[in-house]
């Protein structure tokens, strides 16, 4: 509801900006251009009123009111943290004996306590959601303008047949004369009706010309038929609907009413230079006189979906004044103003660039990048997705390293042998380059996600791998920082003593051995420098690296290669976590990974599956607070190791960066778990503020 009232309001908004924009273009203008122009700009704006999309040209920070618009009490309740006091204590019930203990059950505990409370604000009938009441009464506006304008026009009509009396003899040949003069086939009801004071076209279908009970010249007659001939052939009556309905469904904002009179001013306008064109000097006084006799009767057509020759209101004198003398538009003139209105109509309309932030309620919080500035990078992985405006734009206020999830991989970039594709990787590096995040690859060496043809013929294996390592290298390593180098090739075993014991088969590994992982290094070393990158580091990376069996593997594997000079400077621990995922068991691999003199971590995929949550639409306030609860936990952990300087134990300075696995839990390859920080809606979790003050969060739970 809340997503709907806002879009309703960045529609009305931005659409605003554009009829201030083009009523002052329109006024600056009105003598180079012609009403046919204008009238288009302003079903463009319409439009826009009732296509809630937008080219995105810049964005605007979004106010304030609108960022909290609709949020209610309920959802400030909901068990999740707030984002200042984190677990808001204050309401919360202290766990009873027997309930859950220790801090999972604590956290437990206050969801529980937090959400009875907004059961009980339900309950209680406060005005919880003052968002649906707010559409509520949206609706009932857009109903109630609606019905009123269609009753309306029925009543219109009906008296109209009701009084109206066929006219026939020589008005009506001329009619016909006219009607075939401009090419229309369908053949007009001529009416005379009492109860209309100003000559009308009525009617989509079927139309019918309506005149005044009074007696009408045939001069005059000849140009309020022609006039009302053109409404019809020009479709007026239905651009008059189509712009009632964009103005129906603002009916709030006074612009979309402006924006109404605008389209049907123009329309007026543009059907009285129909009839006069190529008409000279006499014909158009002929023309005002016309417009002057049946405006004295000062009346409209009582209803808004039929057009009326004269209109008590219109501007009556600038009417006449374009009638009797006529824009001289040249082509070039029109076409530099119809440019100009073009773009002055489509700047209001970036505004709405804040329509994709509107979506991205993130806006007002702590930023990750700047909160861990100081003791290691914060990243994201994604694909081309992520250049798309939510993402991208969460991507680049939270996070400082972005991983290529899927575009980097053998599969991907070197389908065929030799033919290298790029093209996704350069656009979102290109996109990237100057947003000060650091660029991750991923990865050059892996048994899955590459074509078999690279190890299919075990003679050309190694030449293959390492063309493969040459191309990749050269064209991404300018940008990147990281690269994992060699992924996965451990098995998930207990402690054996040789590592190698310890690798699973396939790919590279059948044919070459173990060897593959050292000419995979060698080879990536031997690039970085050939480019001029010797700073970029070189990875291992693998995953259940919190199970000691395959964590003494990697030290192992890892401590020999490096004895024997093989560049490898760090270890990507993936971290695909779930619900009972030991953090101690992560503090014993990071206690081991730190013994080994020089090396750098990474955590490098992090996600917390909740697999209880499976398809359940999303986490419940207990799994909100265990996952927070265990985010805190690791958070506070990699704070202890975390290489920069704000760690003050410089003997634990090992980890680099921590990279979650997606930007939000649509993202994520673990599809219904909800393992991330941010939500499908691009909301921060619970997990993002624990992320955001572990040390706070868990202080709180105790
Ligand atoms: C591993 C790989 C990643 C990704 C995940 C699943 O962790 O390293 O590239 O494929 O599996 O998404």
């Amino acid at each position: 509801m809340r997503g709907i009232f806002l879009n309703l309001l960045q529609c009305s908004l931005s659409a605003s900006a554009a009829v201030i924009l083009l009523t002052l273009l329109s006024r600056l203008l009105r003598k180079k251009t012609r009403p046919k122009l204008r009238l288009t700009c302003w079903l463009f704006v319409a439009l826009s009123l009732l296509i809630p999309f937008r080219p995105q040209i810049f964005s605007l920070p979004m106010p304030s009111f609108i960022s909290s618009f609709g949020e209610s009490a309920a959802t400030r309740l909901d068990g999740r943290l707030n984002p200042e006091g984190f677990m808001d204590q204050s309401n919360i019930a202290e766990p009873q004996p027997g309930e859950q203990s220790g801090s999972a059950g604590a956290a437990i505990a206050n969801g529980n306590a937090a959400a009875e409370q907004a059961e009980t604000a339900a309950a209680e009938g406060k005005p919880l959601d003052f968002a649906t009441v707010l559409a509520t009464v949206w609706a009932l506006g857009f109903v109630i303008a609606v019905a009123v304008c269609i009753l309306r026009h029925i009543l219109f009509l009906r008296a109209v047949k009701r009084w109206g009396r066929p006219v026939h003899g020589e008005a009506s040949a001329l009619m016909d004369e006219i009607r075939q003069e401009l090419g229309i086939k369908r053949s007009f009801r001529l009416l005379t009706s009492p109860v209309i004071s100003v000559p009308a076209l009525a009617g989509f279908f079927r139309p019918a010309v309506v005149l005044p009970g009074e007696v009408i010249g045939e001069d005059k007659l000849r140009f309020i038929f022609l006039h009302e001939a053109l409404h019809h052939k020009r479709r007026d009556n239905w651009i008059k609907l189509f712009s009632f309905l964009a103005t129906a469904v603002h009916w709030f904002n006074p612009f979309a009413h402006l924006l109404n009179r605008a389209v049907i001013t123009e329309s007026e306008a543009a059907c009285d230079l129909a009839v006069l064109r190529h008409a000279g000097a006499d014909k158009r006084f002929q023309y005002a006189e016309t417009i002057l006799f049946t405006a004295k009767s000062g009346g409209h057509a009582k209803s808004r979906l039929a057009s009326a020759f004269n209109k008590k209101g219109g501007n009556l004198q600038r009417r006449l004044g374009s009638i009797i003398e006529t824009p001289s538009s040249k082509r070039w003139v029109s076409a530099i103003c119809a440019a100009a209105l073009f773009i002055g109509l489509l700047l209001p309309m970036g505004v709405s660039g804040f329509q994709a932030q509107a979506d991205t309620p993130e806006d007002d919080l702590p930023r990750l990048k700047d909160l861990y500035e100081d003791y290691f990078l914060i990243g994201a992985s994604g694909d081309l997705g992520i250049l798309e405006s939510q993402p991208y734009h969460l991507l680049i206020r939270q996070f400082n390293s972005f991983t290529f999830e899927n575009e980097m991989k053998p599969q991907y970039i070197q389908e065929e042998e030799g033919s290298f594709r790029f093209a996704r990787v350069d656009e979102i590096m290109d996109s990237l380059r100057d947003k000060d995040i650091s660029l991750v690859g991923h990865t050059l060496a892996w048994h899955q996600q590459t074509q078999s043809w690279m190890w299919d013929d075990a003679d050309k294996a190694q030449e293959r791998l390492e063309a493969h390592i040459e191309a990749v290298m050269r064209h991404c390593g300018p940008d990147i920082a990281y690269i994992d180098v060699v992924n996965e090739v451990f098995t998930n075993s207990f402690y054996i003593e040789d590592w190698r014991d310890s690798l699973h088969g396939g790919g590279w590994f059948d044919v070459l051995g173990e060897d593959f992982i050292e000419i995979a290094f060698r080879k990536a070393d031997e690039m970085r420098r050939e480019i001029g990158r010797p700073d970029l580091k070189l990875y291992y990376n693998d995953y259940s690296l919190h199970m000691p069996g395959k964590a003494h593997a990697v030290y192992k594997m890892v401590t020999e290669l490096r004895a024997k000079g093989v560049p490898i400077d760090g270890i990507g621990l993936q971290a695909h976590f779930d619900h009972s995922t030991p953090v101690i068991s992560v503090r014993k691999t990071l206690e081991l990974f730190n013994s080994i003199p020089g090396i750098e971590v990474s955590v490098s995929e992090l996600d917390i599956g909740m697999f209880s949550s499976m398809g359940n639409g999303g986490l419940n306030t207990q799994e909100d607070a265990l996952q927070s609860k265990i985010y805190a936990e690791l958070f506070a952990l990699f704070k202890e190791y975390a290489a920069g300087p704000a760690n003050p134990d410089e003997t634990k300075r090992l980890i680099t960066r921590v990279t979650f696995w997606g930007i939000n839990d649509d993202a994520n390859w673990r599809d219904g778990q909800y393992p991330l920080i941010f939500d499908s809606e691009f909301a921060p979790k619970g997990a993002f503020y624990a992320v955001a003050d572990p040390e706070g969060f868990l202080a709180e739970l105790i």
